[in-house]
């Protein structure tokens, strides 16, 4: 019988009827008041009700939360790099860049690449730079300032991370510097990132580690209260990657909120590399 006819379903069952991954699913019982019953160590959803809640608009925010990682980015480009200077400075890059060396002759991509904090550097090591971003606003500011350094072996485009267009096993190297925690489905990305790395690449993540501060998702469009890292390394797994560890990185990242809130987080690194055939 198909799971849309079905009354009484499974975790998968109901992630197709949601139409996301089983991993969002999730996220989304940890979140939200979806109506569902925990028997022994399986889920079950009531299709009536999950219809119900669907058309009560109660996912609407959900399914909107990525257009507005895009917005809230939008908006905050011109004043970006003054806030990311409070976050983490020039510190982070470099302890990533020496966990994670750059050959002279390496075609990298850093996605969700911002104002360029770290193609800059990137471009200083590589031989070309693919620099992604969702927000065109931000690529703006990150075009002008590349302008200032006189490194032409930057490509900045304009895409999203769960759909890059890059081609298959075009990168030596991926970069994602606070990504993540803005992608409703990180699972999404992590294949993308895989399809686009030649086989023997590797895939080096920087991002938050869990954390309590839940105003974080209201007021910087964090769509993850960070990641437990042994959980990353998971999906990295599932996702193909070989290798992998997820680390503490050795730095913070601090922010603050409207209300005078404030926010000190462990910034951790994960990696992988993904097989020869
Ligand atoms: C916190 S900023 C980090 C920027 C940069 N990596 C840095 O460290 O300064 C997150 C960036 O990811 C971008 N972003 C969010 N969702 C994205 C997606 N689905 N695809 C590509 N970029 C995305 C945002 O537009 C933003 O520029």
């Amino acid at each position: 019988m198909e799971a849309r006819e079905k009354e009484v379903l499974n975790l998968d069952e109901a992630s197709m009827l949601f139409q996301v991954s089983t991993k969002t699913l999730l996220k989304m019982l940890r979140d939200e008041a979806i109506p569902a019953r925990k028997i022994g160590r399986e889920w079950r959803f009531s299709r009536t009700a999950l219809m119900e809640w669907l058309a009560s608009g109660n996912s609407l925010d959900y399914a909107a939360a990525e257009a507005g990682v895009k917005e809230y980015f939008d908006q905050l480009a011109p004043e970006y790099d003054e806030t990311r200077v409070k976050c983490y400075g020039s510190a982070l890059r470099d302890i990533l860049l020496e966990k994670a060396p750059v050959a002279e002759s390496a075609v990298v991509a850093d996605i969700g690449t911002g104002t360029g904090y770290l193609a800059k550097a990137l471009a200083r090591k590589a031989s070309h730079v693919y620099a992604v971003d969702v927000s065109p606003e931000m690529l703006a500011v990150a075009r002008r300032e590349m302008a200032k350094e006189s490194l032409g072996n930057v490509e900045f485009i304009e895409g999203d991370a769960n759909e890059l267009p890059l081609a298959d096993a075009a990168v030596d190297m991926v970069f994602a510097n606070m990504l993540l925690h803005h992608i409703a489905d990180p699972g999404l990305a992590l294949a993308q990132f895989f399809r686009v790395l030649k086989p023997g690449g590797q895939v080096v993540i920087a991002d938050i580690e869990e954390h309590p501060h839940a105003w974080t998702k209201k007021e910087k469009s964090d769509l993850w209260q960070g990641f437990d890292r042994d959980e990353l390394a998971q999906w990295l797994t599932e996702s193909g990657f070989v290798q992998v560890k997820a680390e503490e990185l050795g730095c913070d990242c601090c922010t603050t909120g409207s209300k005078g809130q404030m926010a000190r987080i462990k910034v951790l690194m994960a990696t992988g590399v993904k097989p020869v055939a």
